[in-house]
């Protein structure tokens, strides 16, 4: 892929500085981020703490404006906070007094070109959600409320929240953080189908390697101070992944090598590698 434009998201030398104050001192949180995403394609960040991971998700959906460089998402300079992705983070962050459904359906209350129409397509809109927990599992809890189901159960809800309104790109920050390593995989097949059918981008931040190497396409390594993009591993093991690939070499070697990127970087930061 040659062309520019070729690419869903297009980082050129992206720095951020949070204030003015921080910008004189020249003290960036991320500093000449050059990352291209392609249609469809999964990445997966992992990176110390404090490295800039949830400031590169702000950037990616338009929450933060660079202090220098460009951001092209679907071919147009963001401007603003975007529309096309969706995001779900560690806490699910559901709201107590809705359903689940009724969280499921938050988007399309607040999103246009939903918002207008929510009135008159409201059963559209709710066989919609209903379906998509049905697709997550989560069918006969659809009526419940958020403190009526587990943590993973919440989870799975807020990712179909994520998902309702169709996003181009979904924005992941640590999602699986909180869950026991049993439903954690479980929610890995969830989110490794349903983006398989929808072809969506994925933008996963993670401190869980082997979750990284089983999801994506491409895994990235940022270090701290600065807070760059280190390393580049695009992840070959061919896809659909089961579960049982996590326990072959061929990806225990991956999750070494990054494991061992990880570690060299906390000594020394390193040019980006491919
Ligand atoms: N609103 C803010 N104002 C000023 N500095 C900030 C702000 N938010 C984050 N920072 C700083 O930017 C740097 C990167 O923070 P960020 O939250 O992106 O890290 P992270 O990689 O997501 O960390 P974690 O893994 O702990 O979530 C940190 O040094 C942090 O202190
Ligand atoms: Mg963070």
């Amino acid at each position: 892929m040659t062309a520019a434009d070729s690419y869903f998201v297009d980082f050129r030398d992206v720095w951020l500085a949070y204030n003015e104050e921080l910008l004189a001192k020249n003290h960036f949180a991320v500093e000449a981020i050059d990352l291209q995403i392609r249609q469809g394609e999964f990445i997966a960040i992992v990176g110390p703490s404090g490295c800039g991971k949830s400031t590169f998700m702000k950037l990616a959906t338009g929450l933060k404006m660079p202090s220098m460089g460009k951001i092209l998402i679907d071919s147009k300079p963001v401007t603003g906070p975007l529309k096309i992705s969706g995001m779900a983070f560690q806490a699910p962050s559901l709201l107590p007094w809705r359903t689940t459904v009724d969280n499921v359906l938050l988007p399309l209350e607040i999103v246009e070109p939903h918002r207008s129409q929510f009135k008159q397509k409201r059963k559209e809109y709710e066989a919609r959600a209903r379906a998509l927990l049905q697709k997550v599992g989560l069918g006969g809890y659809e009526d419940k409320f958020p403190w009526q189901l587990s943590g993973g159960m919440q989870q799975r809800a807020s990712i179909c929240r994520a998902l309702i309104h169709e996003p181009k790109m979904l924005l992941l920050d640590e999602p699986f953080g909180a869950l026991d390593a049993f439903t954690r995989e479980e929610l890995w097949c969830i989110l490794r189908d349903l983006q398989a059918e929808q072809k969506f981008n994925v933008i996963l931040v993670t401190h869980d390697l082997r979750e990284s190497v089983f999801l994506a396409d491409t895994v990235y390594v940022m270090s701290k101070s600065p807070g760059r993009f280190v390393v580049r591993r695009d992840i070959e093991l061919p896809r659909p992944r089961d579960l049982e690939i996590t326990y072959t070499k061929e990806f225990t070697d991956i999750v070494h090598e990054l494991r061992g990127h990880i570690g060299a970087m906390r000594k020394s930061g390193a040019p980006i590698q491919q």
